[in-house]
């Protein structure tokens, strides 16, 4: 007789949450022994819903939890009492989440409230600063501790667990699902509706930290106009994040200037288009320093540190943190020395081959599917 299929509730909550849990959710559906909810606490509402239409995903518990503005204590409240009322009317085997935001924390800390077994995908990152990137460090530390399976990109990330006094027989180093989601998407090409002039070099630029937010958010935009300044062939593209602390501090220095293009968050499929056509990108995006290089593209990240340093000791992405000065200089070598460039531009691929989720699978498979 077969047994009865186990109900893994998947949890997508940001952007970056609905791209990388895209293609582990897809690949779960197909397996028989595994019935999946997909649970959105819509802690980012339109930039999730964009990733979830491009991908077929249709959640079936929505918590529509995002509020204009929120703070973090109210969205962490707001996220466990959500999510501890869903788990309970759920009933699941297994609860799983990706990556480092406030949804991912409150869904391994109701997990565990719950005793139901915890599945951290893209686990393992760490900086050891609590205050950079924050508070995703924290929410990183707490969702490795009361995970049951720790989903690692990388073996460094297995490293950084270990240290940490996690069974290793629990860490299984996968890829990241990043790489799933770049691969299916960049296959299909699209032209782009951007007011792009091809006789321009492109730099492409996002900014969205929390830590950056105030005079490090300032000086990478005075940075941002210096280099359209000295350099009279580039033109800036930059994607806004919709967070208010972001929005108003790109409009004010950089709205309205010749060569910078601000525009709304773009969806996924266009996002990777431009990507490929950059000539560099300037970001503080965690999943852009995955995606990049294995675009070939050089990225300067502005940053004091980061938890993906494998891109950065391959050579192929810069930490230069948020000073305007070294943003300009490090851009310009590489505006300005073709052997600096393609020195940076060589297309490795640290964080994954595209077959995360199938082996993310493999693992619950053998765990539960009898
Ligand atoms: C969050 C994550 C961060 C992740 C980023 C990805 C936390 C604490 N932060 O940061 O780790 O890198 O998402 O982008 O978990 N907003 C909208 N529409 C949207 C999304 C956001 O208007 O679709 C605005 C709202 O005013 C919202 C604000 O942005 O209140 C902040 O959203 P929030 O999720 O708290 O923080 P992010 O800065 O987006
Ligand atoms: N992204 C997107 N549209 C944009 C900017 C980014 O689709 O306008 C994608 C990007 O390709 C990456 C993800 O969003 O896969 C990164 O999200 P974000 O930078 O918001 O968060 P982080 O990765 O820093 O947590």
């Amino acid at each position: 007789m077969a047994s009865t299929p186990k109900h893994i509730v998947c949890i997508v909550g940001t952007r970056p949450e609905g791209i990388k849990m895209a293609p582990l959710i897809k690949a779960l559906q197909r397996e028989p022994w595994a019935r999946v909810t997909v649970l959105a606490t819509a802690q980012h509402r339109g930039l999730l819903d964009q990733v979830l239409a491009l991908f077929g995903i249709v959640p079936d518990v929505d918590l529509d939890i995002m509020r204009p503005g929120q703070a973090l204590p109210e969205l962490t409240a707001r996220l466990i009492t959500g999510l501890d009322e869903k788990f309970g009317e759920l009933d699941p085997h297994v609860i799983l989440a990706q990556g480092d935001t406030t949804t991912v924390m409150a869904a391994a800390m109701v997990a565990f409230y719950r005793r139901v077994p915890f599945g951290h995908v893209e686990a393992g990152l760490r900086t050891h600063d609590l205050g950079n990137p924050f508070p995703e460090e924290m929410n990183r530390l707490l969702a490795g501790h009361l995970s049951r399976w720790h989903f690692v990109p990388t073996e460094r990330g297995r490293q950084n667990l270990l240290r940490e006094g996690i069974d290793g027989a629990a860490i299984h180093v996968t890829g990241n699902t990043v790489v799933d989601a770049l691969l299916e998407v960049a296959a299909t090409g699209r032209t782009l509706d951007l007011p792009l002039d091809p006789s321009k070099r492109l730099v492409l630029l996002t900014a969205h930290r929390r830590e950056n937010f105030g005079e490090p958010l300032r000086e990478v935009c005075r940075a941002v106009l210096e280099l359209v300044e000295r350099h009279p062939d580039i033109e800036v593209l930059y994607p806004v994040h919709p967070n208010p602390n972001v929005l108003a501090v790109a409009r004010e220095l950089l709205g309205g200037r010749e060569r910078i293009h601000l525009c709304e968050p773009l969806d996924y499929a266009p996002f990777v288009e431009v990507q490929k056509r950059a000539y560099l990108i300037l970001t503080d995006s965690g999943g852009v320093q995955e995606e990049a290089p294995a675009l070939g593209k050089p990225v300067l990240v502005m940053r004091n540190e980061t938890e993906r340093p494998e891109a950065v000791d391959e050579g192929v992405v810069r930490l230069v943190g948020t000073d305007r000065e070294r943003i300009v200089a490090e851009a310009s070598r590489l505006l300005d020395d073709a052997d600096a460039y393609r020195q940076m531009a060589r297309g490795v691929s640290p964080y994954g081959d595209g077959k995360a989720s199938a082996r993310i699978v493999g693992v619950l498979r053998e765990a539960l599917a009898s």
